[in-house]
């Protein structure tokens, strides 16, 4: 019988990416979704089983008809500013969610568990690349609430036979390069999404904050990871938990920093059109640099990603805006 991963937020933008990964990896996933921010025509390779994270039966009644092998666990509300705007709603769904999740899994017997977690964790921190041990200052609620989290799986492994891989993501970015699925935010807040439609859209316009940080060009620098590269690291760690690893921290992203005026150069580049943009006052708490040091991924597991140089990232982004155009789903 095939092995079952429970995905939750596996509707999302990451999570239905990690979904087609784990399916061929040769395990079927189960995506554990209540859809608010997520897209029910992304589950495409195993059931959808619709449910909040805070409905404590549905969640124990899914773990206990699936007995998954691991979760993966990608529900969570994702934006920065709306965390500062909605500090409660934030640390109920992603810490409060996060913690019916475990406590369910824990009654259930099962594990061995996969947090997205963020470099929005690192707060503003004077160092690039940022290796796993910086200390973690978060400067919103959103970062405050993933570190939380992965505060909450420290101390699992301390009082429980509990095993758990904290992934910080850097900026996910691209599209399944076969144009299955991509990414469809409502609102839209990520760069590339935003300058592509600044591109290929008459009446949209892209806001760049700020163009005088020290940075080379002023603008802010990031580390942008390719969406299926994230999903694979997912694949590596699962099956290193499956193989008795007992788990840790890890940076995902490419060590490589690009500023917002390269990625609008980028776009220009592979669509042929200019993004009409104007220059924005600075955003509070935003870091002119976040880059990851991501060689502990690399020399644990072998983890390298293969679709995030920035051409590669525009081009799939791209191509699943132009796949979804003109219905917009
Ligand atoms: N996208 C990024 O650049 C990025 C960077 C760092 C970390 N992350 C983290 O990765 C994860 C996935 O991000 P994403 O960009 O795919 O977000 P997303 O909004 O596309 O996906 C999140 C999914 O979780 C679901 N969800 C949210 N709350 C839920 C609840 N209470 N019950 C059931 N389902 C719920 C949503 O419906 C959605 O399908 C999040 O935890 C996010 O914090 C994302």
């Amino acid at each position: 019988m095939t092995d079952t991963v429970l995905v939750t937020g596996g509707a999302g933008y990451v999570g239905s990416h990690a979904c087609k990964e784990i399916a061929a990896a040769g395990f079927l996933p189960v995506t554990y979704d209540n859809l608010e921010r997520g897209n029910d025509w992304a589950v495409k390779w195993g059931p959808l089983e619709k449910g909040d994270i805070l409905d404590r039966e549905r969640v124990a009644s899914v773990l206990e008809q699936h007995k998954p092998v691991a979760v993966m666990h990608f529900a969570a509300y994702a934006y920065v500013g709306e965390s500062v705007d909605e500090p409660a709603m934030y640390y109920r769904n992603n810490v409060g969610g996060a913690l019916v999740v475990l406590e369910e899994m824990f009654r259930v017997g099962i594990d061995k568990f996969i947090l997205s977690s963020t470099c929005s964790t690192f707060g503003v921190p004077d160092v690039s690349p940022i290796p796993e041990d910086y200390p973690q200052n978060p400067v919103n609620p959103y970062g405050a609430s993933k570190l939380m989290v992965e505060r909450v799986l420290a101390d699992y492994a301390s009082a429980h036979d509990f095993q758990s891989m904290i992934l910080r993501y850097f900026n996910a970015a691209g599209a399944d390069a076969d144009g299955d699925i991509g990414e469809l935010h409502k609102p839209e807040t990520h760069l590339i999404p935003l300058a592509i439609d600044a591109a290929l859209e008459p009446d949209a316009a892209l806001t760049v904050f700020g163009d005088d940080y020290p940075t080379p060009d002023g603008t802010c620098v990031r580390d942008y990871v390719h969406v299926t590269d994230l999903a694979t690291a997912h694949i590596s760690t699962l099956k290193a938990l499956l193989d008795g690893h007992r788990g840790g921290s890890y940076n995902l992203g490419t060590g490589t920093g690009t500023s917002v005026l390269e990625i609008i150069d980028a776009v220009e580049r592979n669509s042929g059109k200019r993004p009409s943009y104007t220059i924005g006052p600075r955003r509070d708490g935003d870091p002119p640099e976040l880059v990851a040091e991501c060689t502990r991924i690399h020399d644990e597991f072998g983890w390298t990603p293969k679709y995030s140089d920035v051409d590669t990232l525009i081009s799939t982004a791209l191509a699943w805006k132009q796949k979804l155009a003109p219905s917009g789903a």
